[in-house]
């Protein structure tokens, strides 16, 4: 009994000419394009500090943008390696414009959390149809996003830490570009945060 489900599930996962069933191929193509639109919407929000003078937040998003396409481009390499075709996703609708810089930090943890769930989902999906190779790949998504997550809570605690009257806003923008280092420190006995 075991064994056959086993056999049926081999079959489903790995063929000769491929090793993702076409339903797991759909979903890394989805978490592409959600990949895809995390870059766009960083580099939107990036322009849009750096022409409000907000320096070093600009800096921090054009390269948060710039990480968001290698982590679109690992999953390209990951599907087409495994005999699938990723596909270049179609963007639209990035909002250009936000009302302030905090705005933009909660939008930031807002869409990394949603970020978070897809991949989960798609964890949990290879986990059920033992697809462990696409599982194990996932597993740097999964670290990567608790950093994301960590970021943009400690940004926002800035805001409240610092507040935004006087030259408040000018040092939230000046701190943020340290946060970086922050999430990256050892913890309690040289353990991280499990950030890498
Ligand atoms: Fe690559 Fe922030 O998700």
């Amino acid at each position: 009994m075991y064994n056959s489900k086993y056999q049926e599930m081999k079959k489903q996962t790995v063929t000769k000419t491929r090793s993702l069933t076409i339903e797991t191929e759909k979903k890394l193509n989805a978490q592409i394009l959600l990949e895809g639109q995390s870059s766009a919407y960083y580099l939107s929000m990036a322009s849009w500090c750096d022409k409000e003078g907000y320096s070093t937040s600009a800096e921090f998003l054009y390269r948060h943008s710039e990480e968001e396409r290698q982590h679109m481009l690992k999953i390209f390499g990951y599907i087409n390696n495994a005999g699938g075709h990723a596909l270049q996703p179609v963007i639209d609708n990035i909002p250009h414009q936000f009302k302030s810089l905090h705005e933009i930090f909660e939008q930031i943890l807002e869409h990394e959390i949603s970020v978070t769930y897809s991949i989960n989902d798609i964890v949990d999906h290879c986990f059920s149809i033992r697809d462990f190779a696409t599982f194990h790949f996932l597993q740097w998504f999964v670290t990567e996003q608790r950093e994301e997550e960590t970021l943009a809570r400690r940004a926002l605690e800035l805001f409240d830490l610092i507040g935004e009257d006087g030259v408040g806003l000018w040092t939230i923008d000046q701190e943020l570009g340290k946060l970086e280092n922050f999430v990256q420190k050892p913890g309690p006995g040289g353990v991280t945060d499990g950030v890498v």
